[in-house]
Parts: C-alpha cells; structure tokens; sequence
C-alpha cells in the first residue's frame, strides 16, 4: 500500500472527543520507548508524524493521524513507565481502559514488543485484557536492529511456548519492524490494506 497522504487530525483524553467518522482505526501500544511513535512515522514516510523521544512517556495523549483519507493510526501513551506519579498513571489506564472498550472504530490493535525482552507479564497481562474484551491485535516485535536474527527467532519463541503454556490456544499474529533500518513496513502496511478491504465490504462487525 502507498502512503499518500498523513495527517494529524487531534489529541485527546477521552474518547469521546474523538473523531466521529466511520473510518477503520489501528492502534499502537506497548510499553513506554518500545517504539509506537517511531513506528508511525517509519511506516507513514513521515519523520515528524507523531513525537518521539528517548526519554519515555513521551506519548501522553491518544492522538489520531488520517491516512490516505480513509483510515487511521493511532499513537497511543505506553504503559509500565515507572516515573509517572500514581494518580497520572491511573488517569491513564483508565482514558487507555476507555479507549480500548468504548472505540467501535477499532479494527486492529497492534501490541509493541521490545525483541530484546523475553516475556514480560505486564504485557502478556495487557494481550489477556484485549483478549477479554474481545479487541483483535497483533503483536510487533520493534527494534530487531538492535539484535542478531538468531536472538530475536529465540526470544519469539519464548513468547509462543509461554503464551501456550499458559491459557492462550493460539500465538498472535506478529510482525518484526526496526525504524532505524525500516524493516517490517511492507507487511504491516500489507495487513492494513487487507483489513482495510475487509472493513469496506463490510466484512467485518
Ligand atoms: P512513549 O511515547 O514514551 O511511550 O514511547 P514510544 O513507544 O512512542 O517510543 P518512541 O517511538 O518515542 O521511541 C523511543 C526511543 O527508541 C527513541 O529514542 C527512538 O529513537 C528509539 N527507537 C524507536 N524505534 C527504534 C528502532 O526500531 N530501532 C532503534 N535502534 N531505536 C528505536
Ligand atoms: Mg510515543
């Protein structure tokens, strides 16, 4: 799929206040600094799309961007950050919790995962509430140029034999993205634009 045209379309903390139109919405979230914002832009062309920082909690707000006018991403504040005071974070999850209960819009969330990491529980923990609520995602290892192949196909499989072992029947759709080297855009985009079609022949709901 080409990218054609992105925009920022607004920031909010409530889902309310979001945009009305019945268009098919992704979501990125994961932990704070695993890459979401970084990975709009690297999958959009445009560097300065969404705000990136090295120091996390950069993302505090749910930000819509629209693409090719049909379609949009959502960059999203990440959880785990240690540093935020206690009433932050819970305002956070609970704008977060809305969000990903109330959005109908939303056809695909995509759970970031740092490929350096073996399991974490705070993000299986996370994959277990969508899976609750009945929200479709995939997960996205992020930054594989940090690791040779060999340790990110072992750290995958640590995540599947968890995963399995505990009550999931099936390991997630996944995907591998680095930024830095814009690795992994062709097959997100691709899976978009089939959700996309899917969405538009009213597949789907
Ligand atoms: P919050 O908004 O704070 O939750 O963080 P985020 O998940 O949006 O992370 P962000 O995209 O701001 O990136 C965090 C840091 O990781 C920045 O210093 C990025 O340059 C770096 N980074 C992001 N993606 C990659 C990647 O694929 N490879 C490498 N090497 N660094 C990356
Ligand atoms: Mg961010």
């Amino acid at each position: 799929m080409q990218i054609k045209s992105a925009e920022f379309v607004i920031s909010n903390s409530e889902v309310s206040k979001c945009p009305s139109e019945n268009i098919p919405e992704y979501a990125f979230i994961g932990r704070s600094n695993v890459g979401k914002s970084s990975l709009i832009n690297m999958l959009t062309g445009r560097n300065k799309l969404a705000k990136t920082s090295s120091t996390p909690g950069k993302t505090q707000l749910i930000n819509h961007f629209k693409i090719n006018n049909n379609w949009f991403l959502v960059d999203l504040p990440g959880y785990g950050y240690a540093k935020v005071s206690k009433s932050t974070k819970k305002e956070f999850q609970s704008f977060i919790t809305s969000y990903f209960k109330q959005r109908k819009e939303l056809v695909c969330t995509f759970v970031l995962i740092d490929s350096r990491h073996s399991p974490q529980k705070i993000d299986v923990d996370f994959m277990e509430f969508l899976a609750e609520n009945e929200i479709p995602f995939c997960m996205i290892f992020t930054k594989t140029d940090k690791l040779k192949p060999k340790a990110i196909a072992q750290n995958i499989t640590k995540y599947k034999e968890s995963m399995l072992k505990g009550n999931w029947a099936a390991f997630p759709t996944y995907f591998t993205s680095s930024s830095t080297h814009k690795n992994g855009k062709e097959e997100i985009l691709h899976f978009i634009d089939q959700v996309n079609k899917e969405f538009y022949q009213g597949n789907l709901n």
